[in-house]
């Protein structure tokens, strides 16, 4: 379909009122999910202002060349390209993320996975065996060690990072993250985030397949997280053209049944975490009763959980190993 510029009546001035409608009509038209959230966020953007700053200001006028660079933006949006990407950026856990193309953009639902652990971290008793009594009676860890498997731009530790940096409630005075990913892009990109939000120190993102880039650190984690690739190769095919077309087909595709990494985390997890040590894992809908009697059986796993998104779909699965199984390792 050709692209139809919303801005059509060329006597009245172009306002911000009018070409936010016009163009969440467009976008309604053409299918685009939150039309008005996307021409709000869209125009924000070019206008350097504030979402809620465009409401306070509603009839300024438009110049040309902000117009030109809006309809630039759309053109991309009307082409399927996620929103994200035509910002540069997005809000992760109260923060901004820079994301680049090629890199996979975070979803909503992976704060679910971030507010499952620190809800864990906080409530203490995760790392019974690690924990040293402070002179106020109360325990707390001498270092939390956290592995992070396919990071992509950094969300799931830099959230981590700036949680234990900043908010007291967690228990942590010295921690380290190591983060792996297989895409140098992705890695770049979180290093960049990790930098503007001033976590490098504590961070390292290392590339490598699955597990290992760990190994030669010979470090053993009380946390190790993942939101893996975990979407069946056979509905790849059946994703939304923004999500097929766009994002890295890497970072989605799980295999056969979806299962491919998330199997192999769960079998190769146990010698890489300290005793009493947490494993978090983001899956698919439908995937996490599989998950769970994938660890319940083998491997010293304790305590496992599975947890729901905010849409009530059982989203992950934290695991706890078991003291006792750890010491013989
Ligand atoms: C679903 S994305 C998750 C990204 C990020 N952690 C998040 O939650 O937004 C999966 C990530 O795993 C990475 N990945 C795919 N295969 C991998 C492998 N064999 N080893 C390490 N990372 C891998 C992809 O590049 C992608 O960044």
């Amino acid at each position: 379909m050709i692209y139809k510029s919303p801005i059509t009546d060329h006597n009245s001035p172009i306002t911000i009122r009018s070409l936010l409608r016009n163009t969440a009509v467009q976008f309604e038209e053409r299918g685009i999910e939150s039309p008005r959230l996307t021409a709000e966020l869209l125009l924000a953007q070019i206008l350097q202002m504030k979402r809620v700053e465009l409401y306070l200001d509603f009839d300024r006028e438009i110049l040309e060349e902000e117009r030109n660079c809006f309809q630039r933006s759309i053109e991309r949006r009307l082409r399927g390209e996620p929103t994200n990407y035509i910002l540069g950026e997005m809000e992760f856990m109260g923060f901004t993320l820079k994301i680049q193309k090629g890199v996979f953009i975070p979803r909503p639902e992976t704060e679910t996975l971030c507010e499952a652990v620190l809800n864990q971290i906080e409530s203490v008793g995760v790392w019974d065996g690690l924990h040293q009594n402070d002179p106020n009676g109360r325990s707390s860890p001498t270092e939390l060690i956290v592995f992070e498997i396919g990071c992509g731009c950094g969300a799931i530790s830099l959230a981590l990072a700036l949680q234990f940096t900043t908010n007291h409630k967690y228990p942590i005075t010295n921690y380290r993250i190591f983060a792996s990913d297989i895409s140098e892009e992705a890695l770049q990109n979180a290093r960049e985030n990790a930098r503007r939000l001033g976590v490098s120190s504590n961070i390292q993102f290392l590339k490598g397949d699955l597990f290992e880039p760990f190994h030669p650190l010979q470090l053993k984690a009380d946390l190790l997280i993942s939101n893996p690739p975990y979407v069946p190769s056979s509905l790849l095919d059946q994703l939304s053209l923004e999500i097929r077309k766009f994002e890295p087909r890497e970072a989605l595709d799980g295999g056969e049944d979806g299962l491919t990494f998330l199997r192999k985390i769960v079998r190769e997890a146990p010698p890489l975490l300290k005793k009493g040590g947490l494993l978090a894992l983001e899956v698919g809908e439908g995937q996490a009763s599989t998950v769970q009697d994938l660890i319940n059986p083998k491997g010293g796993f304790q305590e496992v959980e599975i947890f729901k998104d905010l849409a009530g779909i059982r989203r992950g699965v934290l695991a706890k190993l078991s003291v006792k199984e750890s010491l013989q390792n």
